[in-house]
């Protein structure tokens, strides 16, 4: 086995043991104590809801990582498929400190409510949550408040919003039905009020009990807040998706090439989901074994890999529509940068990626032209990181160094195909912006457990302070600490190498998930028939360029 390999699967098996953990959500008592009361977990939940044997593209599973709550912030979040239609899905975890929302759940949920925003899909919330974390509510109630927003203004734009209610919904939490579309309640199970019997009891004096103030069966007679009385958690699963099934969704046209009729190939488009089984599945399967994709990176991120080895294992393989899997685009200029069609699941991708780490003008200028030749096409972008950053040095600088990759940069942030990024090595310095990293928005991104992120590498940035804090010291006629210098480089070094990894930043939200590099193909694959629920428009205009 190769190093690199056995490397890879000692992160994968350390990454399933990550995944494993919110899994667990509030822990075995916790998933007892539920069960016993008669109640399905969240996930029980999302897979009852979906449609059988469809998958289910989890987003931010281990939001929260490294902080003081539980990983997964107490809600699950991700896209599905209901009735055919992908729908985003939001789960609380109710074994997770009674679903409390904390400064990361709301966090989680923002994403989540971006991604439908979007991708166009209908959201669909499972409901049982104790509102507010009230240790924490300083840091939530403020911002928190968007979410009630999102779900209005998601209505407004014919992005429909449904919840399914299967228990403590107060507070601010009732705004959740209150502002959705659909509303369906767990009989015995809801409890939805603004105050509760003892606060009711505090502010006015009036005695009243759960089920009047908030019950499913009250809220379906009298108030009216409840669009359908469920008699147990599965028939309100079954509800909803029939409310689903009722929203006549449909997906834009598509521009496939089976728009010009060719011989043998149908040419209806219309909507659900297309990951096979249609005309789109027309594609071949990677020429390359995908499990070799474990093989490539190396442990040192300063030695470099051909990505083209990895295009070959993700795109779709030679066929006779295809042709060949992958065609360069300039292949023989700016060559520490790749750029080149595919497709990917029968669907047409542009493919920009890192090759020698550095990225020097001629790069950056080949990415500037490829951005808009597939603006010009409509045709999504994917790009894949491995970089150390745009150049640096008196030659690069007087050669125009930072208007090059300010007109990448201008590119990216411009376009407005789909992007979708996956991070497979270093994704350093303004390289991260140049290449789509978070701050950029693309649609999806996703990280593989051998990226690194940060301003610059752990070595480099403890060597810039030392430096600054000599000529400081310099400065004032002090002499320089060499015995202290020693210490602070080795302290920064750990620090920053500890923040690079995968989890800190998954677990602040700065990617939508840590993922098997096998697994990028079928990730990447459900993102792009994702992306198809909503036009996908190339931009009309950058920014000024500045050549
Ligand atoms: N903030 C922080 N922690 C909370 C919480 C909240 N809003 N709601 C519950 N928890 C914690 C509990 O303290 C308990 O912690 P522990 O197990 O470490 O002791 C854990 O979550 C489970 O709570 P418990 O009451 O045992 O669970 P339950 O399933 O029987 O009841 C609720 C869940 C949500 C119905 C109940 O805890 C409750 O009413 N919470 C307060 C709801 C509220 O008024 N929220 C304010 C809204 S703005």
């Amino acid at each position: 086995m190769s190093t690199n390999r056995a490397a890879m699967l000692e992160k994968l098996a350390d990454l399933d043991a990550q995944h494993a953990v919110a899994v667990a959500g509030g822990g075995e008592k916790y998933v007892e104590r539920h069960h016993a009361r008669g109640k399905l977990t969240a996930r029980e939940r999302i897979e009852l809801l979906l449609d059988p044997g469809s998958a289910f593209l989890e987003l931010s599973p281990l939001a929260g990582w490294g902080s003081d709550f539980t990983v997964g912030a107490s809600v699950v979040t991700g896209i599905g498929v209901v009735e055919g239609v992908e729908c985003l899905i939001s789960a609380n975890d109710p074994t997770v400190k009674g679903g409390a929302s904390n400064p990361w759940t709301v966090k989680k949920i923002f994403r989540a409510s971006q991604v439908a925003e979007e991708n166009n899909l209908p959201t669909i919330s499972l409901v049982e949550s104790g509102g507010a974390d009230l240790p924490t509510q300083k840091e939530i109630f403020i911002p928190g408040g968007r979410l009630f927003r999102d779900l209005t203004r998601a209505s407004a734009r014919r992005q429909p919003t449904i919840a399914l209610v299967f228990g403590n919904s107060t507070a601010g939490g009732a705004y959740v039905p209150g502002m959705s579309d659909y509303t369906v309640f767990v009989r015995g199970g809801a409890k939805v009020f603004l105050g509760g019997p003892p606060l009711v009891k505090m502010a006015t004096g009036e005695e009243s009990d759960d089920e009047s103030l908030g019950g499913a069966e009250m809220h379906a007679r009298v108030s009216g807040l409840a669009d359908y009385l469920a008699e147990d958690e599965h028939d309100a699963i079954r509800i909803g998706r029939r409310i689903v099934a009722r929203l006549n969704r449909r997906k834009p046209e598509l521009r496939t090439r089976d728009a010009c009729f060719a011989p043998g190939i149908s040419t209806s488009k219309q909507g659900g989901h297309r990951i096979s089984g249609d005309s789109s599945a027309a594609f071949a399967e990677p020429d390359a074994d995908p499990e070799g994709l474990l093989d490539l990176v190396p442990t040192d991120l300063k030695e470099p890999f051909d990505p083209r080895e990895v295009i070959v294992r993700v795109v779709d393989g030679t066929s006779e529509r295809n042709g060949r899997p992958f065609d360069e685009f300039k292949p023989l200029y700016g060559t520490s940068l790749v750029t080149g069609w595919a497709q990917l699941h029968g669907r047409p991708i542009g493919i920009l990626a890192n090759a020698q780490g550095v990225l020097f003008s001629e790069e950056a200028q080949k990415a500037t032209q490829f951005i808009q030749l597939a603006n010009q096409s409509d045709t999504p972008l994917l790009f894949l990181h491995n970089t150390t950053g745009y150049m640096v040095g008196k030659d690069y600088e007087q050669g125009g160094i930072i208007k090059h990759g300010a007109m990448m940069i201008n590119a990216v942030s411009n376009s407005t195909v789909p992007h979708l990024s996956v991070i497979m090595g270093a994704s350093y310095g303004a390289g991260n912006y140049g290449m789509n990293g978070r701050a950029y928005d693309p649609r999806f991104l996703f990280t593989w457990p051998s990226a690194k992120s940060a301003v610059m590498g752990p070595a480099q940035l403890a060597g810039v302070l030392s430096i600054v804090a000599r000529a400081a010291a310099e400065a004032k006629g002090q002499a320089y600490d060499e015995e202290g210098d020693a210490g602070m480089r080795a302290m920064v070094e750990q620090m920053v190498e500890e923040q690079s990894l995968p989890y800190v930043l998954s677990g602040m939200l700065y990617d939508d998930g840590v993922i098997d590099p096998r697994d990028t193909r079928t990730v990447l694959a459900i993102c792009l028939s994702v992306i198809e629920n909503a036009p996908i428009k190339g931009a009309e205009g950058f920014g000024v360029f500045r050549p």
